[in-house]
């Protein structure tokens, strides 16, 4: 066992539909660590960069509109192999493989819109968690929602 970071998101379509909680409760309950947490709307640069193995893939244009659709919480998820959990708990990709007690299995049956990312491979974590957590990024200055007028419900 190894003691591991992965990259979690929980993308638009969690937010929107107001599982960040229950995403949040799950990586607890099983007992990782979230060391790192935050909200950003990605721009189209930072999503083509952080979904870059996908680019000539037919599904990559709706690919970025989706993760630019809305904010997205990034979360540095620690723990004994955190990586292989956390891709376990999240489920496949194919919805028609998802299985009851995993995040995609209980909340999507869209191939896109499906709710959570977890990094893949050590190298993918690596990579992910600089994308999102670098020291160098700005992400704090892009306004979260801007589509929406201020003031609210
Ligand atoms: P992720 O990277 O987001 O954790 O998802 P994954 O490893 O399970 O799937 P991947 O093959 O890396 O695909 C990245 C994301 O692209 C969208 N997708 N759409 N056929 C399609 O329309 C299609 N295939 C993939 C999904 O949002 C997927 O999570
Ligand atoms: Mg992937």
């Amino acid at each position: 066992m190894k003691h591991e970071h992965t990259l979690v998101i929980v993308k638009p379509d969690g937010v929107r539909r107001g599982l960040v909680g229950a995403v949040l409760s799950r990586i607890e309950q099983k007992g990782l660590a979230i060391e790192n947490m935050l909200m950003v709307r990605m721009d189209a640069s930072l999503a083509r960069r952080f979904y870059a193995e996908h680019e000539a893939k037919p599904f990559f244009p709706a690919l970025i509109e989706f993760m630019t659709s809305g904010p997205v919480v990034a979360l540095d998820v620690a723990g004994e192999d955190a990586i292989g959990r956390m891709r376990a708990m999240i489920g496949p990709t194919d919805p028609e493989q998802r299985l009851p007690g995993t995040i995609r299995g209980d909340y999507s049956n869209h191939v896109t819109l499906n709710v959570v990312h977890a990094s893949a491979t050590l190298l993918d974590s690596e990579r992910e968690l600089d994308l999102l957590f670098g020291a160098d990024e700005q992400h704090q200055k892009r306004p979260l929602r801007p589509e929406e007028p201020p003031g609210g419900p």
